[in-house]
């Protein structure tokens, strides 16, 4: 595993001088995630540690919908991120007006969205989610229908492990769902290993997996089952992050990069922190109405 000493030390001076907490979510590269963050985690877990963290100052490692969750969630924290531009293909696939527009069609549907969304999105949403507890959200919203969006492909697993009838929309991550079950039948067999699966990829995907979780969840499914061998098949870093915990484990890695995590790097983490950069507002508005979508997640929590 590379680390650049150098800006690793520089960062841990300035995030010290600065009173700084740095979060980094499970798919950013080792030397930031094991180097000089301070929370790690999926994201339910970075949206947890920013309720509790009452720090100033957040550096949020990972995309921008991690950002403006904890902007949303602890809206006296500055937050800044190190790449304003790191979003996401699901965040992108959905606007406000669509969910305005779902509910004008289907009235007293409740609306579950993943956090993998904008601020505007959440503030149309009853409740959000993440892959660590979408079937408890969808269920603690009472209903026999409700509106899941945006990604098809959580949508389809949430649907197959609960009695409530999901209503999807059409978004993908565009990491996860170039995954195919040959590829997944191939490590297996070649490899000889325990596959293991975000919930994002395609069915037929998630149909070859031994477990299926959030990437928190995959960590814990490693200290509990101790495979001698296991695939991830999700993003690249995960592996890297893992080999590190779980040493006697042998990783079969695949190489799906989220250009948009890898936005993130020590030299913007400096540079944010040294200018105060890349600080991430969400209206006062859209934050009051999102955060109680947010504050329904973190009830039901994992
Ligand atoms: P987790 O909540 O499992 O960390 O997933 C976030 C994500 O962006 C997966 O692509
Ligand atoms: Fe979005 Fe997929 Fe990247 Fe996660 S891996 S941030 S869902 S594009």
């Amino acid at each position: 595993v590379p680390m650049h000493l150098p800006w690793i030390d520089a960062i841990l001076q300035l995030k010290r001088e600065r009173g700084a907490v740095i979060m980094a979510h499970s798919y950013q590269s080792p030397e930031i995630f094991h180097g000089v963050a301070d929370v790690t985690g999926d994201s339910l877990a970075l949206a947890q540690a920013a309720k509790d963290c009452g720090a100033d100052l957040i550096v949020l490692c990972g995309v921008h919908f991690m950002a403006e969750t904890a902007k949303i969630i602890s809206p006296d924290t500055r937050v800044l991120i190190p790449d304003l531009r790191a979003g996401c293909s699901l965040a992108d696939s959905i606007a406000a007006a669509d969910v305005r527009a779902l509910r004008a069609r289907h009235p007293g549907v409740p609306v579950v969205s993943y956090v993998n969304t904008t601020a505007e999105v959440k503030a149309e949403s009853d409740a959000c989610c993440t892959s660590a507890n979408a079937v408890q959200v969808v269920e603690a919203m009472g209903s026999d229908r409700v509106i899941f969006l945006p990604d098809r492909y959580l949508g389809a697993y949430v649907a197959s492990q609960t009695a409530v009838e999901l209503m999807l929309w059409d978004g993908c991550c565009e990491v996860h769902e170039t995954f195919t079950a040959a590829q997944a039948r191939h490590a297996r067999e070649r490899f000889d290993v325990r596959l293991v699966a975000h919930p994002e990829c395609p069915p037929e995907v998630l149909a070859e997996a031994d477990f299926v979780g959030s990437t928190s969840a995959m960590g814990a499914w490693l200290a509990r089952e101790k495979p001698e061998r296991v695939a991830l098949i999700t993003e690249c870093s995960m592996a890297d992050n893992l080999r590190l915990r779980f040493p006697d484990t042998e990783f079969i890695q695949p190489c799906n990069l989220c250009p948009h995590m890898k936005r993130i790097t020590l030299p913007n983490i400096h540079a944010c922190l040294r200018d105060l950069s890349g600080e991430v507002m969400v209206p006062a508005g859209i934050a009051a109405r999102a955060r109680r979508a947010l504050e329904r997640m973190l009830a039901v929590g994992r």
